[in-house]
């Protein structure tokens, strides 16, 4: 079945660029119509030129329906301002991406916190703003998909990135409760970790890794994702033609009677505690006290 995005409203947040400029693109040539937001900078944050009129431009040179905004994610004001815009102009907005992001990338020891903040600020705190500003529209109009923008840093660690890592993981946090909030309102949020070439990647993956890796092998993943038939909650690693599932699991672990409940037995049976046999993925927050009490 095609998927199509015909009468949809989207708003893509950091689509001047890399990503956000093909998941635009490529959601507009499906037919929606699409708000680009960019604020423009290099890749640490710093300022710079705004792409979001030239993309929005690329998507009308198409024959497809876009405006651009040049807030940052970060100004609650200004995408209260960008959502009220794209109410008036098209009655409704759909589908939100969060993805606008920066890099603000050192050890931890050499890292400042205010490289620590920025980030957490661009990245969780920006997408909490742009998903508050739509959320309420989204649960009037009993419909709305919401892309959250992960990493495998998040996800999985990698050395000078502390900041990255713990908002990209934010942000996963923030999808598990918020789809559960959305469930009855028929708002669904996910999460994409990308692997990809763009700005962000050039001089951290090697030239004939990045070749294979254009940002168009991330789009149908993150497109499946915002579709009607989008599931919730889920989180899905795509980029180079591979297309994986990324879950918190929660391992069956022992359980002790009250005078065993040591340090010393939680050293002596580790192994045990971390064996993946029988691991489940929870649901929700109950699973954790239901497997304590061996009702799972
Ligand atoms: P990019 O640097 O090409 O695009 C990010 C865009 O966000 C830029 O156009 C930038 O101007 C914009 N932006 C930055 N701060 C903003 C703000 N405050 N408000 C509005 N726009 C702002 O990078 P790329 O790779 O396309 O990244 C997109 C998202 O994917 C980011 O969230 C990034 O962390 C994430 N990601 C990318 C990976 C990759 O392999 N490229 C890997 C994992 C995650």
């Amino acid at each position: 079945m095609t998927i199509g995005f015909e009468g949809r409203v989207a708003l893509v947040t950091g689509a001047g660029n890399g990503l956000g400029r093909a998941y635009a693109l490529e959601l507009a040539r499906r037919g929606a119509k699409v708000v680009v937001n960019d604020l423009g900078g290099a890749r640490d944050g710093s300022a710079g030129q705004s792409n979001a009129a030239v993309v929005a431009e690329e998507i009308r040179n198409a024959g497809g329906e876009a405006i651009f905004n040049t807030g940052s994610v970060t100004d609650e004001d200004a995408m209260m301002a960008m959502v009220a815009e794209a109410r008036a102009m098209w009655g409704r907005v759909d589908i939100l991406i969060n993805n606008a992001g920066i890099l603000r990338d050192k050890s931890f020891a050499k890292m400042s916190i205010a490289d620590f903040r920025q980030i957490v600020d661009v990245h969780l705190m920006g997408a909490a703003i742009c998903t508050k500003a739509v959320w309420d529209l989204m649960r009037e109009q009993n419909y709305g998909r919401i892309l959250m923008t992960t990493s495998a840093t998040g996800l999985y660690g990698n050395f000078g990135q502390a900041n990255y890592g713990a908002a990209k993981l934010g942000l996963v946090g923030f999808m598990n409760s918020l789809g559960i909030e959305g469930q009855k309102n028929n708002v669904h949020v996910n999460t994409i970790a990308p692997a990809a070439a763009t700005r962000m990647t050039e001089d951290i993956l090697p030239p004939e890794v990045l070749a294979k890796m254009g940002p168009e092998t991330v789009v149908p993943a993150a497109l499946y994702l915002v579709s009607e038939n989008a599931p919730n909650r889920a989180t899905i690693a795509a980029g180079g033609g591979g297309f994986e599932r990324a879950h918190i699991t929660l391992t069956r672990g022992i359980h002790v009677a009250m005078e065993d409940m040591t340090p010393e037995t939680v050293a002596a049976q580790f192994d045990a505690i971390g064996s993946r046999e029988g691991e489940i993925v929870p649901d929700g927050v109950f699973a954790q006290s239901a497997m304590a009490l061996g009702q799972i």
